[in-house]
């Protein structure tokens, strides 16, 4: 079902923010692919965790691409306070705004995009878009805090993905976001992601690379 390599992507949020930098170098060097950063603005979700400077600061200092998942209500309104320190940039499918738009926006900026489903939302809400995508993000825990636990039937809005991706020949990533572990990924390796990211599993390991290397294979 997967013909595209594995990417990891350990999110920040899990991180350390005393050692902000460290964190990340340390987790660089267990062999991260890509760093994902998860932007909160109180409204879209219950939780406020950092935002453009914080996200400047992280690409002073990053050597791999950073991807970036805003859960704001107006992506429109910030993603060009983000893009030009980041790869790719992931806005939510659920709030009001023109998408089309903002997706267009991200690419002309010279960015990536990518669009995000939450749990409850239906998978027709993002098929009018998967072809203006370079990732799908199917949220596999409801968006807003980290540490919680994945939520398998997530797994068939995946499989739909990379059903349609082949039947429109189409290319986009998708990635997987909550509760991944070395037994989620493998499951939602499984249905056709390969994207994996996780903060819990892999800032929390005793061995952050041996956490890296087993939601890979
Ligand atoms: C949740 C965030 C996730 C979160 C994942 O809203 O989008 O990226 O950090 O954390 P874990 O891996 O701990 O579920
Ligand atoms: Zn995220």
């Amino acid at each position: 079902m997967n013909s595209k390599p594995i990417i990891v992507a350990p999110s920040v949020l899990a991180c350390d923010f005393n050692r902000l930098e460290a964190e990340c170098v340390r987790i660089e060097k267990a062999g991260a692919d890509w760093l994902h950063l998860d932007v909160m603005d109180g409204h879209f979700v219950d939780n406020i965790s950092f935002g453009p400077p914080v996200v400047q600061s992280i690409a002073k200092i990053a050597t791999v691409p950073l991807d970036t998942h805003l859960m704001i209500e107006r992506p429109d309104h910030f993603f060009p306070r983000f893009v030009p320190y980041v790869n790719n940039i992931t806005i939510h499918v659920e709030p009001d705004y023109d998408i089309g738009n903002t997706l267009k926006g991200i690419r002309a900026a010279g960015a990536t995009c990518g669009l995000a489903i939450s749990p409850p939302t239906p998978f027709e809400k993002v098929e009018p878009y998967l072809d203006q995508i370079d990732l799908l993000l199917v949220m596999t825990v409801n968006p807003g805090f980290g540490g919680q636990s994945f939520i398998e039937p997530m797994m068939a809005k995946v499989m739909r993905a990379a059903q349609l991706r082949t039947e429109r020949a189409l290319e986009f990533h998708i990635e997987v976001d909550g509760g991944i572990n070395s037994n989620t990924a493998a499951i939602a390796r499984e249905c056709g992601a390969n994207v994996m990211v996780a903060g819990t599993d892999i800032f929390r390991a005793q061995d952050a690379a041996l956490a890296i290397e087993e939601l890979r294979e």
